[in-house]
């Protein structure tokens, strides 16, 4: 696992990537997260929310149904294009999901590392275990769009099952999983100097193998508080659990609550 480029995730979600992130969350848990996400962003029916990255808008069609406008921005072209088709399918069959009109429910081709837009939504979020893709400078870029594209005093929702504290305590260089037909082999190196995880993904499907790496960089719960503050954001609440229990060691996920400052 030598020389993983620092932009793995350009390359890296297409394909088999994609089949096994569909497989992997159930549809209860995408309910659970809109759910959550309702409550905590505190804003009404009608408010403009931007899920980045989106992948195939799973949580942005379970928000849309709750009447929010729905911008999602992703790199994957084969998830945007699916949320594209799945857009259309709907506003033909459930009309009152896209009743805002075709802008209300959007998919946006896009980078995090560069998010447009300023003082024009009413919250954002971000989930799926996709903070820390990329090294500090690019998630402080990342960040710093968010919060520039926010309107003063909206909300920022950031979900991660990569911080410190959660992923180092068990951490494990083999494991193996099957999701649906896919057996996924992960073989990881934690790169202590770096703070970072190297991961090969072996995946096997009707008896072919195919091999992805990523580089995921692993931040402490109090260093993602402070480059949000940094960014622009007041941390309101901090959570371990979609079920508002509070974050320890250990806790597989950390949620963290923010309003962008006025
Ligand atoms: C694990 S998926 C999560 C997708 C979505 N948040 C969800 O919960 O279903 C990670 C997503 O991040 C996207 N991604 C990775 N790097 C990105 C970047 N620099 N800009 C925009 N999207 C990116 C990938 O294309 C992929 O769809």
């Amino acid at each position: 696992m030598v020389g993983i480029p620092t932009n793995w995730f350009e390359d890296f979600f297409h394909g088999i990537t994609l089949d096994l992130w569909r497989k992997a969350i159930p549809k209860e848990k995408t309910k659970a997260e809109a759910d959550f996400l309702i409550k905590v962003l505190s804003c009404g029916p009608g408010a403009h929310v931007l899920d980045v990255p989106c992948g195939n808008g799973r949580l942005s069609f379970a928000l849309a149904k709750h009447g929010y406008q729905i911008t999602g921005v992703d790199l994957s072209e084969e998830f945007i294009y699916e949320a594209r088709s799945m857009s259309t399918d709907l506003a033909k069959d459930q009309p009152a999901v896209t009743a805002g009109g075709s802008d209300s429910i959007r998919f946006v081709l896009g980078d995090m590392r560069r998010i447009e837009g300023e003082s024009i939504y009413d919250g954002a979020y971000c989930f799926g275990n996709s903070f820390g893709f990329m090294q500090h400078v690019d998630m402080e870029k990342f960040l710093a769009g968010v919060a520039r594209a926010l309107k003063p005093g909206s909300r920022f929702i950031l979900e991660t099952g990569m911080a410190a504290e959660s992923i180092l305590p068990d951490f494990e260089e083999q494991s193996s999983h099957e999701i649906g037909d896919i057996v996924m082999t992960v073989k990881e190196r934690y790169l202590a100097t770096e703070s970072c995880i190297d991961s090969e993904y072996i995946f096997e499907r009707d008896g072919k193998k195919e091999s992805r790496f990523a580089k995921h960089w692993i931040y402490t719960t109090a260093e993602i508080q402070r480059m949000l503050e940094r960014a622009g954001f007041a941390v309101l609440d901090t959570y371990g659990s979609l079920k508002f229990e509070p974050y320890k060691l250990a806790s597989e996920e950390l949620f963290v609550v923010t309003e962008a400052r006025t």
